[in-house]
């Protein structure tokens, strides 16, 4: 969703700014802004509604010797995709950008209105900018205003707000993601809502907790500071050094982002399993036995609800631990049962989805254990949870979920070993190893060889509509692989357990209707059975099924032939491997945006 960064040095700061939004595109916006102060300490505003490049366009080719500069990708909320209602809002000397939404905002603009404050937008951000310009009216500094008109509103929100006259940046936040950073070495300080803007330009990232007011100034020796809302200084953030690298933030010889995601992912798995079962993060494999709870509670939004559902296969099935996956946005709405010994599992790619953040909240709230399933080290949700397993997939730019998903579901593969006490028998965790080796060498073999996946793509990709069936630990797999159709092809795709199409859904097939039919080697008969409903009322029959299977084949229009052997519980997420390959040639061959499908983002900051 909306993406912020600011920046202040000696540098061009605009130009900063600019290489931050592109950066941020990936999660999804309708317009981009920047505000700036020139050399003659003069404060400009350019906003646009559509691409980044249509502000770019406007800027044009002036070379702007800005020291400090604030930035944003504006997804839509309060007010429709306007130039007037991008960001940044600015009034007077002052400009601010802003994340998330202020709850309150109706009842604060009609008495911001009543007192004569002009508006420009629809925003709820713009009431805040009001209540800051008010307070400094009534006299108050710059610093006193902020913090005395964050403590009026209502909701989760970071903002970093940019004074002429103080010729500094203030950022703040509740429940929202902001990150600073230094590069003391050339007097840069830069701020943003993703650690992603700063690669390569700073080297030291500072992570402030909630209400943590965050003074950022290239003039002042620490260039970032720390204050409480009533002016004290603080000490609640995180210090890290930058260690993420430029080559992880570009696509290389790939395409898309997503095709060179699905690449990753042998690598991932291998070095994964080496890390927790070999390496540094046994140790922390090796606590979750000490958290032997009654029952685990697990909430996530979306693909990683779907890693969910693995999980919880694992958690039922291996470590017979009652278990249940919930959507985060119902779970916190049903008042669901708590055992003081439960466990609440959270999964999440960003870490910052607010409603899981929210299924968090509540469980905490009832003074349960809480841990995270997490890709962003540092996130709200990997910091507000008791204990973190990180999956380790390094940044995930397509905002199609493809191997953080693989990776939350085999991180919690090495959650329920821990559970299990697994880890203390040797011949149990080799043999663990093995299987992660085996599940990597195996999605390298179909990566290597998947011509005849893209050629399936071509013949199916314009049917009126795609069923993804299977059955048991191939049900959570049929709803991924629809999903991840649906987002970047735009078609309309469902996932079913396959034995539940003959109770209704089954009227919708006809020849116009395309049926991707998982089969694997259990429950085998019971799905080919379903396989032939769909085909004897003329649905095309895609079928990922053991390799080898002649008769299988033979009732499939197309067959992507699958090597099971020895990867046991590990080999859905094979199988998904398939799917993944088989929604991104869908989506070239009707030319969508694949990275950044319309209407979508990458990490949803909002209820
Ligand atoms: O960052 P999170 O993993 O919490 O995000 C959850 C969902 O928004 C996310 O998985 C979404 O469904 C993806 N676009 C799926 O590809």
């Amino acid at each position: 969703m909306c993406g912020i960064v600011g920046h202040i040095g000696p540098k061009n700061s605009v130009d900063v700014v600019i290489e931050g939004l592109r950066r941020l595109e990936y999660r999804g916006y309708d317009s981009a802004g920047v505000s700036f102060l020139d050399e003659k300490n003069q404060l400009h505003l350019i906003k646009k509604e559509g691409k980044l490049q249509n502000l770019i366009d406007a800027l044009g080719d002036t070379q702007f010797t800005a020291e400090s500069c604030i930035g944003h990708t504006r997804w839509a909320t309060h007010g429709g995709v306007t130039d007037e209602n991008s960001h940044p809002h600015m009034a007077g000397r002052i400009s601010l950008v802003h994340n998330g939404i202020i709850e309150n905002a109706d009842v604060l603009r009609a008495d911001l209105k009543e007192k004569g404050f002009q508006f420009l937008s629809e925003t709820d951000s713009e009431v805040f900018l009001a209540i800051v310009c008010t307070a400094m009216d009534s006299g108050l500094s710059f610093f006193d205003a902020v913090t005395t008109s964050f403590k009026k509103i209502e909701g989760n929100s970071a903002f970093v707000i940019l004074s002429a006259d103080e010729q500094e940046l203030i950022a703040l936040k509740r429940s929202a993601p902001l990150v600073c950073g230094t590069l003391k070495s050339s007097q840069r300080a830069m701020v943003s809502s993703d650690a992603y803007a700063l690669v390569g330009l700073v080297d030291k990232l500072y992570f402030p907790e909630d209400e943590v007011v965050c003074r950022v100034s290239h003039t002042s020796k620490e260039m970032v500071q720390f204050f409480e809302l009533d002016g004290t200084p603080s000490s609640r953030f995180d210090i890290k050094d930058q260690e993420m690298s430029l080559d992880s933030t570009d696509k290389g010889n790939f395409e898309h982002f997503m095709l060179k995601e699905i690449y990753e992912q042998p690598a991932l798995i291998r070095s994964l399993s080496q890390f927790y079962l070999n390496g540094e993060g046994l140790k922390a494999i090796e606590e979750m036995k000490a958290l032997g709870p009654k029952k685990v509670h697990i909430s996530a939004c979306g693909t990683a609800a779907y890693a969910g559902s693995v999980i919880r296969d694992y958690i039922e099935g291996l470590a017979r631990i009652p278990a249940n996956v919930e959507l985060a946005s119902e779970f916190r709405y049903r008042n669901p049962i708590i055992g003081k010994e439960d466990l609440g599992l959270f999964i999440s790619q960003s870490g910052e989805t607010a409603d899981t953040l929210a299924a968090q909240e509540l469980c905490q709230e009832n003074n349960v254990s809480t841990l995270a399933i997490v890709n962003v080290e540092g996130s709200t949700l990997f910091r507000e949870c008791d204990k973190n397993l990180l999956i380790r997939a390094g940044v995930e730019i397509g905002v199609a979920s493809t191997k953080a998903f693989t990776q939350q579901a085999l991180t919690g593969r090495l959650m329920v070993a821990g559970l299990k006490g697994e880890l203390a028998d040797e011949n149990l965790k080799s043999g663990l190893i093995k299987k992660y080796n085996l599940l990597a060498e195996r999605i390298d073999q179909l990566l290597e060889n998947c011509d005849y996946i893209k050629d399936i793509a071509e013949n199916i990709y314009n049917y009126k509509g795609y069923f993804y069936t299977g059955r048991g630990q191939y049900y959570p797999i049929s709803l991924e692989g629809a999903l991840k159709l649906k987002e970047i092809a735009y078609v309309h795709a469902e996932g079913y357990a396959a034995g539940e199409l003959k109770h209704g859904p089954i009227a919708l097939i006809d020849e116009n209707m395309v049926n991707i039919a998982i089969v694997g080697p259990e429950l085998y008969d019971k799905t080919v059975s379903n396989i032939q409903e769909i085909k004897a009322r003329k649905g095309k029959i895609v079928t990922i099924g053991p390799k080898g299977d002649k008769g299988l084949e033979k009732i499939s229009d197309f067959y992507i032939p699958m090597d099971f052997e020895g990867l046991e519980e590990l080999a859905p997420l094979y199988v998904n491997v398939a799917n993944q390959l088989l929604a991104y040639y869908m989506a070239k061959f009707k030319g969508t945006d694949i990275d950044k499908p319309r209407n979508l983002a990458k990490s949803v900051t909002v209820e």
